[in-house]
């Protein structure tokens, strides 16, 4: 690892030179109050703040930077805080998803454009995490990512309240009749309590552990509620990591392998974390030049066992995972299957960072002979209906529709859906298999997380709770149920997910990892032949650019010409 010398910093450029521009900087940041040895020798750190009063899992985000600004002050560093669009999850429509490739490009360009030595990033909300961290490894500065954490636990009625996933099941008792308007506006105010992201192992709990598993965050970081004081405490203490990775050059490239991944999917696993991850990791190697597929996670899914008994697998909060010992004793109960010498932000390794974690609570972290499920949280399908693969959570399914066949109900858009699921002339059954499609990544466009279709009314009157559900979307982290998602390629750009009909017969077998419709190749090939592709939703703008460039989910969703290593280049300063 190099030492960086002061005149050596990325920032000297800006600040240090004897010419006009230097002097432009110079006055102008005197204009903001600073002198001279504020920055003067120093690293500037940015922080990139993904804050914004619409987005509810960061609210608290602008008091974290002060925090982080303070730790980079103690270590000798110029903290300069610099905002970036936020991706709340709750507000923001039609998806996220559509905008983590754009938050990625912000970040990398905010780095590149401005005098940056290092940064921290600030994020947690499900697509920020990612987002932060490809924009990063993209640029290859020194980073550390500073997690929102996750909000208190949701109370109601005495009952302990999980994001998402007491959303749905309350939300589909309201729509069987047996949740009334009362209560059912008293648990729209006590399930969300604090600042934080969702407190279930949903999407935004797994991204930041594979963060922290990654090395990008210190040790313990991601478990730690966004409202208790050791989370500013380790915001502090980021602040003053980062300065210390810069003089040390440490940086994203310097720590990924393809042994880090694997031990960022095995956590995933472990975790019975959301199937998210597996989109976001593949991005995430891909900016890294790492060769990552679908086989990875499903050679781990096989062995790693479920061990986290957290919502919606299980049974727990992240705030009960916190008290139980949090990231750091999970990941030394899993010792043995992780490689242990990989590098972090700390300067140590992963197993180093986690030597002396304990689990205080045997329920909520497992032993691993006494798993929450033996194996196979998520399982890879493949067959003529996903040949690129599709992905369900098994753990978070009904075990008597692991192995199932039915006669599907279609959909081609969420409108349709919408209009024809509580219809009383569907003719559906509890044996149905539900399907919806043009809700890819090109297709609705961007991925949605409508993957947990709604069971239709007239059964949930009848006691269903739920069926096989198919689709080329995503579903929430924290959501369950038997739903098969990211089937890839989407039918949107002609996968044969778009060649089914109504009626036909489509067949899920787990243990064999096989997802087929029963329709003869002469007939999909006729079918083929009819196919036609749908316009597109986005003419103009940003979608435009999106659905031209984005990948499938089986790929990572990254855009084509951000993938991979090429050097970023510095900017011209004249
Ligand atoms: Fe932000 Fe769930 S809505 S983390």
């Amino acid at each position: 690892m190099s030492q960086k010398s002061p005149k050596s910093l990325r920032s000297h450029r800006w600040y240090g030179r004897d010419d006009l521009r230097a002097f432009g900087h110079r006055s102008r940041a005197a204009s903001m109050g600073c002198i001279r040895a504020d920055y003067e020798g120093k690293p500037v750190v940015a922080i990139i703040n993904t804050w914004s009063d619409i987005n509810p899992c960061h609210s608290h985000l602008r008091e974290l930077a002060e925090h982080v600004k303070r730790g980079v002050w103690q270590a000798g560093g110029f903290p300069v805080e610099m905002p970036a669009i936020t991706l709340g999850e709750t507000f923001q429509k039609p998806t996220t998803m559509l905008y983590r490739n754009l938050l990625a490009m912000e970040t990398e360009e905010l780095l590149r454009s401005y005098p940056a030595d290092g940064c921290v990033l600030l994020g947690g909300c499900d697509k920020t995490t990612p987002a932060l961290l490809m924009g990063a490894i993209s640029m290859n500065l020194p980073a550390i990512f500073v997690p929102a954490g996750p909000m208190l636990r949701g109370n109601w009625r005495g009952q302990i309240l999980g994001s998402g996933a007491d959303v749905i099941k309350y939300w589909t008792e309201r729509r069987a009749g047996t949740v009334d308007r009362q209560a059912w506006r008293e648990i729209e105010q006590g399930i969300a309590r604090s600042a934080g992201t969702c407190m279930t192992m949903g999407t935004a709990s797994t991204m930041t552990s594979v963060a922290e598993v990654l090395g990008f965050s210190l040790p313990g970081a991601s478990s730690i509620p966004a409202v208790d004081s050791r989370h500013f405490q380790m915001a502090n203490l980021s602040g003053r990591q980062i300065v210390k990775m810069v003089w040390e050059d440490l940086k994203p490239r310097d720590i990924l392998t393809l042994a880090s991944f694997e031990n960022a999917i095995t956590a995933v696993l472990a975790l019975g974390g959301s199937t998210n991850a597996i989109i976001h990791l593949l991005a995430l190697a891909g900016r890294a030049g790492i060769k990552l597929t679908l086989d990875d996670f499903d050679e781990l899914s096989k062995k790693t066992p479920v061990v986290a008994n957290l919502r919606p697998s299980g049974h727990y909060l992240m705030e009960d995972f916190y008290y139980a010992g949090g990231l750091p004793a999970l990941l030394r109960l899993l010792s043995s299957v992780l490689h242990l010498d990989c590098a972090s932000v700390t300067g140590n390794s992963l197993g180093e960072n986690v030597r002396d974690a304990e689990v205080y609570d045997s329920d909520v972290i497992r032993a691993l002979d006494k798993p929450v499920f033996p194996s196979a949280g998520l399982v890879i399908l493949r067959g003529n209906l996903a040949p690129d693969g599709a992905v369900i959570k098994a753990a978070a399914a009904d075990p008597s529709l692991l192995r199932h066949r039915g006669r599907a109900i279609v959909f081609d858009s969420h409108g349709e859906m919408d209009a024809r699921i509580d219809d009383p002339a569907l003719a559906v059954d509890p044996d149905s298999v539900l399907v919806l499609r043009n809700a890819g990544p090109k297709g609705a466009p961007g991925m949605p997380e409508w993957g947990n279709l709604p069971i239709p009314q007239k059964l949930l009157r009848t006691g269903v709770r739920d069926m096989l559900r198919i689709s080329d979307a995503r579903m929430s982290g924290t959501n369950y149920g038997t739903c098969i998602l990211h089937v890839s390629p989407e039918s949107f750009v002609g996968g044969p997910l778009g060649l089914l009909k109504e009626g036909d017969v489509v067949e899920l077998d787990i243990e064999r990892q096989q997802l087929n419709m029963h329709v003869s190749d002469e007939e999909l090939s006729r079918r083929r032949q009819a196919w036609r592709p749908r316009p597109d939703v986005y003419p103009r703008g940003y979608g435009k650019l999106f659905v031209e460039h984005i990948r499938q989910a089986n790929e990572g969703c990254d855009f084509d010409f951000l993938e991979g290593t090429a050097p970023v280049p510095e900017p011209e300063i004249h």
